[in-house]
């Protein structure tokens, strides 16, 4: 692998192989998403305790200090909204010289395995990696579903990551599933993060899951809901970094959480 290559990646995934990824790319498609109004603003008390930072260039931009030092992995997919036709039809919106320009660590893009656009997103990540390739810039797929949640089990999410790995992908993010899971992790030759999801009820079922991900291989998360749409945000990240880097379990976790929210951490 060449230097930029790895220096990117080390930058991205820890010394301990661990990472811990802060998404606030929803604007992309829902807009102004409920606690991400003001992504600047969210997060400010966050961004220590993340090991890089994913989002839009206009976010970036627009709201991002230049003169922060946490990495960027930007969303470069894109072309479709919430209120659209499919969810699944997208572009790559950014060129080459704009990720350049903006300095960023990685690009990520979403594939739609199985959709009516399957062919399209799985060639633009090709061409994507193709052009990142050569400046030494990794690519972080996302497995994406659109509105299909349900589709977030085990062997339609191996194969969405074996895909994306073979296609090129740097890292492959994809759900985390109660089942099989490390099926998902075995079958991909690249580092596997978990998304986050819709925000659930309680925060010890974010715990859980990351906590049962990382047993199963995943190398840590690119979650973003589960953590600034929560009432303690900071408390919340805190105890998923304590997980992914220190090995707490999902108790010791909680214990945390509860100890922060508390103003006792
Ligand atoms: C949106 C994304 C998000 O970055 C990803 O879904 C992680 O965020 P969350 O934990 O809120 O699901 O790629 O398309």
């Amino acid at each position: 692998m060449e230097w930029g290559m790895k220096n990117r990646l080390s930058r991205l995934i820890q010394a301990d192989g661990k990472a811990l990824f802060l998404p606030i790319d929803h604007g992309y498609f829902q807009g102004p998403t409920h606690k991400l109004e003001k992504p600047g603003e969210t997060i400010k008390p966050l961004l220590q305790y993340a090991d890089a930072l994913m989002l839009t260039r206009g976010v970036l931009r627009n709201c991002v200090d230049p003169a922060m030092d946490k990495p960027v992995i930007l969303r470069v997919s894109g072309g479709t909204s919430v209120v659209g036709e499919d969810l699944a039809n997208e572009a790559i919106t950014t060129s080459i010289q704009e990720i350049i320009r903006l300095n960023v660590s990685a690009v990520s893009m979403s594939v739609f395995v199985g959709s009516k656009y399957e062919h399209q997103s799985l060639t633009n990540l090709t061409k994507l990696v193709d052009a990142c390739e050569d400046y030494g810039i990794p690519v972080m797929a996302v497995t994406a579903v659109g509105r299909e949640l349900e589709k977030r089990e085990a062997r339609y999410l191996a194969l969405c990551c074996r895909i994306a790995a073979e296609l090129g992908a740097r890292v492959v993010k994809t759900y985390y599933c109660s089942e099989n899971f490390e099926k998902v992790v075995e079958g991909c030759p690249v580092p596997v993060v978990i998304a986050g999801g819709p925000k659930t009820e309680t925060q010890r079922e974010v715990f859980d899951f990351v906590y049962d991900g990382v047993q199963k291989g995943a190398i840590g998360v690119n979650l973003g809901r589960n953590i600034w749409q929560t009432e303690h945000p900071v408390a919340a990240i805190r105890a998923i970094r304590a997980i992914i880097h220190d090995n707490y379990t999902p108790e010791e976790a909680q214990s945390l959480f509860e100890q922060v929210k508390a103003g006792k951490a």
